[in-house]
């Protein structure tokens, strides 16, 4: 992001500014996640570099070119799972697959090849009705990991699921990923999940969002999602990048 900034207009005409001259670079398969509190304008951010929202200043460049509309090869994950309540947890997995017009065999066997990957091994035919909210993120990560991105652009991905199945999810995730190649910007609220998961984190001052601080988490990998916690380097991090990220929480609500 070269200098962006957005403006949205609010009804009664006024401007409300929530990126303030953002710029960060992303290199490839690199793990960053963007913490800021609620609000600042994290998700924005995500739909500029998803090409959904356009800047008003500054622009979003990936690749050498100005992004002006969404690209096939990103995928973006929200906190709602958004499956259909109509179609098997196999048949989302493949709506994407279908809607580019890929062949019913290789549909077939990339579902199952990633119901495996997610741990949902025997529950293709299962509805979203009948599965838990962790399944059903599960089958959405699936889905999203279906049209193999580059680059994963995940808001809140895992907020909706309770602490331990967050755990598990965090650690299967991690599986995917290491050694994948692909990029990785992660939105969360959940500064422990952000230090476990990525290589950096940036955090986005309160309303309007300004990048406030931008730290190299220098923990070994592979990791163990739920060992790395309990290090004394993750809790030297962890507790650096909360000082920043508090004060700005506290500026939120005043
Ligand atoms: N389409 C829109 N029109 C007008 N204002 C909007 C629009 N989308 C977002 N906003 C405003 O922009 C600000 C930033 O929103 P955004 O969703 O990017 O924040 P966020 O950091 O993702 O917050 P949260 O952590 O709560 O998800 C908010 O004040 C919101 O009300
Ligand atoms: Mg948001």
């Amino acid at each position: 992001m070269e200098d962006v900034c957005h403006y949205f207009v609010r009804r009664h005409g006024e401007p409300l500014l929530v990126a303030d001259h953002v710029s960060f670079d992303v290199p490839r398969g690199q793990f960053v996640s963007l913490v800021g509190p609620s609000g600042c304008g994290k998700t924005t951010v995500l739909n500029m570099i998803a090409g959904l929202v356009a800047p008003t200043l500054g622009r979003v460049v990936r690749d050498g070119s100005t992004v002006t509309r969404p690209r096939r090869d990103v995928g973006y994950m929200f906190a709602r799972d958004g499956l259909l309540p109509w179609r098997s947890a196999h048949a989302n997995v493949e709506l994407g697959l279908e809607l580019r017009g890929i062949p019913a065999r290789e549909r077939r066997s990339r579902a199952d090849e990633l119901l495996d990957v997610v741990g949902l091994t025997g529950f293709g035919s299962s509805y979203p009705g009948q599965l838990s909210q962790g399944m059903r993120q599960r089958v959405a990560l699936a889905r999203t990991l279906s049209l193999r991105p580059d680059l994963l652009l995940m808001d809140e991905p895992f907020a909706a699921l309770d602490a331990q199945t967050k755990l598990i999810v965090q650690e299967e995730f991690i599986k995917v990923w290491e050694g994948s190649g692909m990029t990785v910007i992660w939105v969360t609220h959940d500064l422990e999940e952000a230090v476990a998961l990525s290589d950096r984190v940036i955090v986005f001052s309160a309303r309007p969002g300004r990048i406030k601080s931008d730290s190299w988490v220098d923990l070994e990998r592979p990791r163990n999602i739920e060992e790395v916690r309990f290090l004394p380097e993750f809790q030297e991090v962890h507790s650096r990048i909360w000082s920043d990220l508090r004060d700005e929480v506290k500026r939120a609500q005043l």
